[in-house]
């Protein structure tokens, strides 16, 4: 009997506490994100700090971009909308996002390391923004990832060996940016039934060498060509001292010369 009350009591309760009415993660990280974004075209215009409390009804997000799954964000898809700023840490709040599709936007700064703590990330494309520093070394943390696509940027450093491990990648595109070092070669030579990447997952970074791409160029500048430079400078110099001294010697001959006829005309009685 009194189980059976202590069974209602708990029933009672879990019917009138609603399932993820309003989620305090999902809350900080859309006000985060919408204060690092600067949205000048007022794409975002339905953004606004109400919804933020309460983003989804169960499936429909009352949020331009956003979808939702259970009450809770789980894609973010704001590409296209001219958006600047920069992405706020804060990202990593939004905890049951499995997709997040900022690309062709303007938006610049990092790429934050706690994208890490999105366990569930299975889409990331931030493609065609001005972003820059290094790709996290910690994203490979999110061992779900299918699509990283981060080209067009500014990106700079060396690619993280740790991708390579990431069962899932089905596509990889790091073109375009300013990256450096060697291609790990647990992703450039992935071996199974994993996803291969050809060389245009990785051209357009002046830095980047090894398989797929050619081995290392060696910083432009081979031994035999700085010999050859310091060669041709030490001759170049000689043959410039040669000249003006030459050119000095004639000038003086010159004025010697000049002055023999000063001399001799001044000698000359007139007549
Ligand atoms: C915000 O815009 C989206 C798409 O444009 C729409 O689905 C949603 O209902 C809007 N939300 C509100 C509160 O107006
Ligand atoms: C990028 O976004 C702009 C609008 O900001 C649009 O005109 C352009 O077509 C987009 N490019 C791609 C490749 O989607
Ligand atoms: C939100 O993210 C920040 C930065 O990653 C973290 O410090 C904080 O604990 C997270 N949680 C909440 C509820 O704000
Ligand atoms: C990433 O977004 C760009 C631009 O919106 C799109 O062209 C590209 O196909 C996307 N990448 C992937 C791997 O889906
Ligand atoms: C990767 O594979 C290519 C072609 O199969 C091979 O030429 C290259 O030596 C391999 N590189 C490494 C580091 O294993
Ligand atoms: C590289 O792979 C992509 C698909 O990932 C394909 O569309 C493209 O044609 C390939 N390029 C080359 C040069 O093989």
């Amino acid at each position: 009997m009194a189980i059976s009350t202590f069974k209602f009591i708990l029933i009672a309760i879990s019917i009138f506490i609603p399932p993820s009415s309003t989620d305090q993660n999902d809350e900080s990280c859309l006000t985060h994100l919408f204060n690092s974004f600067q949205d000048p075209m007022e794409n975002l215009h339905n953004w606004t700090k109400p919804t933020f409390a309460k983003p989804c009804s169960d499936f429909t997000s009352n949020l331009a971009g956003a979808t939702c799954n259970n009450g809770r964000i789980y894609k973010l898809s704001l590409q296209n909308l001219n958006l600047h700023g920069s992405i706020s840490p804060f990202i990593s709040n939004c905890t049951n996002l499995q997709s997040l599709d900022l690309s062709n936007n303007s938006i610049a700064g990092i790429i934050p390391g706690e994208l890490q703590f999105l366990v569930n990330l299975a889409v990331l494309n931030l493609s065609s923004n001005r972003l820059s520093g290094e790709i996290p070394p910690e994203l490979p943390m999110c061992i779900y990832l299918n699509v990283i696509d981060l080209h067009g940027n500014e990106l700079s450093g060396s690619i993280p060996p740790q991708i390579g491990s990431l069962v899932r990648l089905s596509a990889f595109d790091v073109s375009d940016n300013r990256l450096s070092g060697p291609i790990p070669a647990s992703l450039g030579n992935r071996s199974g039934n994993l996803g291969r990447f050809n060389v245009s997952s990785y051209s357009g970074n002046k830095g980047l060498y090894g398989y797929p791409l050619g081995p290392m160029k060696g910083d432009g500048l081979s031994v035999l060509a700085i010999v050859g430079i310091g060669l041709g400078s030490g001759l170049l110099s000689l043959a410039l001292s040669f000249t003006v001294v030459c050119v000095w010697l004639r000038a003086a001959e010159r004025r010697t010369a000049a002055e023999q006829e000063v001399k001799i005309s001044r000698a000359m009685p007139d007549y």
